[in-house]
């Protein structure tokens, strides 16, 4: 059996004719070596459900900086560092040098795995729970979801600035501070891979999300040791385009590789876990390097591998119910949990067999066989890729097809971005694929269909987002010369909503980055004294304001007496990690500064609680 292009383990080959971009080098032995994953194990932290890891350089020993032999990694000397925190694995690489016009290479940092002797390339992200002993991250927590799930923390990637706390078998734990002990797994990891005190690096976040989920993420970083800086966040297909063209400028072009001696537009849609999102940039060459400049970003599409897995099994179960004559909702909640929880891995190993080539050019099925599933009945089930594709076709929808109002699909992601840009499909010379779920063959045929084109793979496509953070990193350090990156910009506009339902944009989508606007009197003050004044902060282009998304809501407070007709100004300013900061000031007296917070809205529904389901 010929293994897909980035399977999840060991080297992944890459599609014919990649003869560069930027491949992330799995090293040969992926494992690490046996002190190395002692070392690693002895400076974990733990997490006792009040007591989060983390702190500013716990666990760093001394600063090396990574100065010695072979180990100077960018023009500073300081190491190019990317951290790829996913919604289903999370990576860390780093920036190895190597002859030649590259420079350097973006490399995997094994990751110790709580319960394993060997460590590995990619940390799953899941945290275990056990009654007794402290929590496991990784690889033994992946083992639990089908044991126990309602002591697995799952998709903490979107539960992160969204809702503060999980639930797990009655104790609430903060959810930045279970990030940040992920997070300080895979510092750790690079500190043990390089030999010095790692501080920087460049962590990777989908282009969509909004400032409560960065500031989130930033948060848990500086938690787990990393230095926050004006650009440690870039947007996830930004950074798989920047693997992607990796060494072009350089090398000379291979047959059937894409031509930028002159400028193209490109798409990037990356499908992972848990959230599908594009870029639309223009790539042109600029003497020896080439220039990217992103056109446009997609919103917040929540669509995943997760939900493609939820989706097939259901189907699995309801077939299954059916036979059986089994009712579910009449089992004991622990074995309805257990049930459901079986049939998502069931799902998910579903699609992995799908989507694998079969060396002898037959067509690949799965086949599946729970022996006593349910009393004396088995799910006995053969998917082929038809029926696959059949029944996850409702999240791969055209979205020129849909009415405002149904459920995302994966291609909501790409047919904003190209809106937005202001581009059709056909205008596009390159889409390009990453992300797990760019595995998935029916994945590739519905983007197919929106393009007319097969899209194409970037290489290792589940690790192009950890290389497109290292190369980043590596260009903020200045070291690297053959690929200038994409400024930021916006992926929304923000604004704010009016006292008649209007909405009144501060910020526009695809405003370079950082950005600050002030709106002269934007509202009327109520006239009195110590007033307060709440107004919506919004997001979104459709043009209903209604449908806009609330961010948070903007409580000013005025601090003397209002006269009759002032009115309030505002300024918002939107740095390159995309957080914002609104303040108001009197107009007639922009001196007088309102003060101004950022109300996070709590989600409706509570405190999750595991086994996951953040919708
Ligand atoms: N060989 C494979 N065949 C099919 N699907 C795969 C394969 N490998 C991984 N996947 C799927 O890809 C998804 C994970 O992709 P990826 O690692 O890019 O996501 P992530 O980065 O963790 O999530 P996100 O980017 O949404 O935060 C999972 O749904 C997984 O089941
Ligand atoms: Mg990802």
């Amino acid at each position: 059996m010929r293994r897909p292009a980035g399977a999840s383990s060991g080297r992944a080959a890459l599609p014919a004719g990649a003869g560069t971009g930027a491949a992330l080098r799995v090293p040969r032995r992926a494992a690490a070596t046996g002190r190395a994953a002692q070392a690693g194990r002895r400076r974990r932290g733990g997490l006792d459900g009040r007591r989060a890891t983390g702190g500013a350089s716990r666990g760093a020993r001394g600063d090396r900086r990574g100065r010695r032999g072979g180990r100077t990694m960018s023009g500073s000397g300081a190491p190019a560092v990317g951290v790829d925190f996913g919604t289903t694995g999370s990576l860390v690489a780093w920036g190895r040098p190597v002859a030649g016009a590259r420079g350097i290479e973006p490399t995997a940092i094994p990751v110790p795995q709580d319960g394993r002797d060997a460590a590995a390339d990619v940390l799953p992200t899941l945290l275990f729970f056990p009654a007794t002993r402290k929590v496991l991250i990784g690889e033994a927590a992946r083992e639990q979801l089908g044991l126990r799930p309602d002591r697995v923390v799952r998709r903490l990637k979107q539960l992160l600035g969204r809702f503060p706390r999980v639930g797990v078998a009655g104790r609430a734990y903060d959810t930045t501070k279970l990030a940040a002990a992920v997070l300080q797994r895979l510092r750790r990891a690079a500190e043990t891979r390089l030999g010095g005190r790692i501080r920087e690096a460049v962590l990777t976040v989908p282009a969509s999300f909004d400032v409560h989920r960065r500031r989130a993420l930033l948060d848990a970083a500086a938690a787990a040791g990393f230095a926050v800086g004006p650009r440690t966040l870039l947007d996830e297909p930004v950074a798989a385009l920047a693997a992607f063209l990796h060494g072009r400028a350089a090398t000379p072009r291979a047959a059937g590789e894409p031509d930028f001696s002159a400028e193209r537009l490109v798409l990037v849609l990356d499908v992972g876990g848990g959230t599908s999102d594009a870029c639309v940039a223009r790539v042109r060459p600029d003497g020896a390097t080439l220039a990217v400049e992103l056109r446009a970003l997609s919103r917040f599409t929540p669509v995943g591998g997760d939900d493609f897995d939820a989706l097939v099994a259901r189907r699995l179960a309801e077939g299954f119910c059916a036979r059986a004559g089994l009712d579910p909702a009449v089992l004991p909640r622990g074995d309805r949990l257990l049930f459901e929880h079986r049939m998502r891995l069931t799902a998910e190993r579903v699609k992995r067999d799908v989507s694998r080539n079969a060396d002898d050019g037959s067509e690949p099925a799965a086949e599946v066989r729970q022996l006593f599933l349910h009393g004396e009945h088995h799910l006995v089930e053969r998917i082929d890729r038809a029926r696959y594709a059949e029944w996850v076709a409702p999240l791969l929808a055209d979205p020129r097809g849909r009415a405002a109002g149904d459920a995302p699909g994966v291609l909501d992601a790409p047919w904003d971005a190209l809106g937005k840009a202001g581009v059709a499909p056909a205008d596009v010379d390159l889409v390009l694929l990453a992300g797990g779920m760019a595995l998935v063959p029916a994945v590739r045929d519905a983007v197919a269909r929106l393009f007319g084109r097969a899209p194409r793979l970037v290489p290792d496509p589940l690790r192009a987002v950890v290389a497109g953070a290292v190369l980043q990193h590596a260009a903020l350090l200045g070291g690297r010369a053959d690929l200038r990156p994409a400024g930021a910009i916006a992926a929304e506009s923000i604004g704010v909503r009016t006292a008649g339902g209007g909405f009144r944009r501060l910020i526009g989508a695809g405003t370079p980055l950082p950005a600050r606007v002030v709106e002269r009197g934007a509202f009327a003050v109520p006239p009195g004294r110590g007033c307060y004044v709440r107004i919506p902060v919004v997001e979104g282009e459709d043009p209903r304001p209604d449908r806009h998304r609330l961010l948070a809501t903007l409580a000013l407070r005025f601090p003397g007496r209002a006269a009759e007709g002032d009115r309030l100004s505002l300024e918002a300013a939107l740095d390159e990690n995309k957080l914002l900061e609104l303040r108001g000031f009197l107009d007639r007296d922009p001196a007088v500064f309102v003060a101004a917070r950022l109300r996070l809205d709590e989600p409706a529904g509570g405190t999750p609680t595991t086994p996951g389901e953040d919708r």
